[in-house]
């Protein structure tokens, strides 16, 4: 199965996600095989949601919280999630990690919290440019998926996001996400049964129609998290249509 996901990060207002939907809709055209998924913003899940799920399309949260309910002012729980319709939720995306200080702990506690509440968890990891430049990089990543030993079995998808190739148009050269990806591969093995839950890992930083080819064509890159390019919908429809 190959995936394309949409992170429209703090981006669009309802009107916008409106014109965003209409001209997607008009464009996109599912292919079996490709999962299809948009995370939008909180405020405009299930407006987005409701336009898309018939076309197949999978509603996607950025975050959420671990707790189900209760005295958390400013967070939105994993029952909320599901309550609005969501499919899956992104989680320890580097710009939370950075900017909002969400640990490795933290993330133990919100991919349980999701698989109890349905929700797939998109489990993001990479390293910075200073980490990859002092060559830390698999240690670094080995350091995020080892929470997956905490959090057991379960249904999960994993991106890696090289934070340095994140809206900087840079992106990661094929040698680079091949051994990032087998790594990662090779850490799910020991942290996961295969069989079980077959478990797709996305590319994501600066995926752009361009760039999507080849990186389809690098052993084990199941498809893409995609930032800026999603947040045109022709872009975006023909980034699915280079997956099938
Ligand atoms: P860009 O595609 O804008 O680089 O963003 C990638 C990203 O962070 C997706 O989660």
């Amino acid at each position: 199965m190959r995936c394309v996901i949409g992170n429209w990060k703090m981006n669009l207002l309802s009107t916008e996600a409106a014109a965003f939907c209409e001209t997607f809709l008009a464009h996109h055209v599912p292919v079996s095989g490709v999962a299809v998924g948009i995370a939008p913003p909180f405020p405009i899940l299930r407006q987005v949601g409701d336009a898309v799920r018939a076309k197949g399309v999978r509603l996607f949260a950025q975050n959420g919280h671990a707790e189900p309910k209760g005295a958390y002012t400013g967070e939105v729980s994993m029952a909320q999630l599901q309550d609005a319709g969501c499919a899956g939720v992104i989680l320890g995306h580097s710009e939370r990690r950075q900017l909002f200080g969400e640990t490795d702990a933290a993330l133990v506690k919100k991919v349980k919290a999701a698989r109890e509440w349905n929700l797939l968890p998109l489990l993001c990891v990479g390293e910075t440019l200073a980490e990859r430049e002092a060559g830390y990089t698999l240690e670094i990543l080995g350091q995020q998926l080892s929470i997956l030993a905490e959090t057991g079995p379960g249904p999960l998808w994993v991106a890696y996001e090289p934070v340095w190739a994140i809206g900087t148009g840079l992106r990661a050269e094929a040698g680079q996400v091949r051994e990032v990806h087998a790594f990662i591969r090779t850490k799910l093995d020991q942290f996961m049964d295969r069989g079980d839950y077959p478990v797709p890992i996305l590319y994501g930083g600066s995926v752009t129609p361009d760039n999507f080819p080849e990186l389809l064509d690098i052993p084990e890159v199941a498809g893409g998290l995609v930032g800026g390019a999603s947040l045109d919908p022709l872009k975006f429809a023909e980034l699915v249509k280079l997956a099938g």
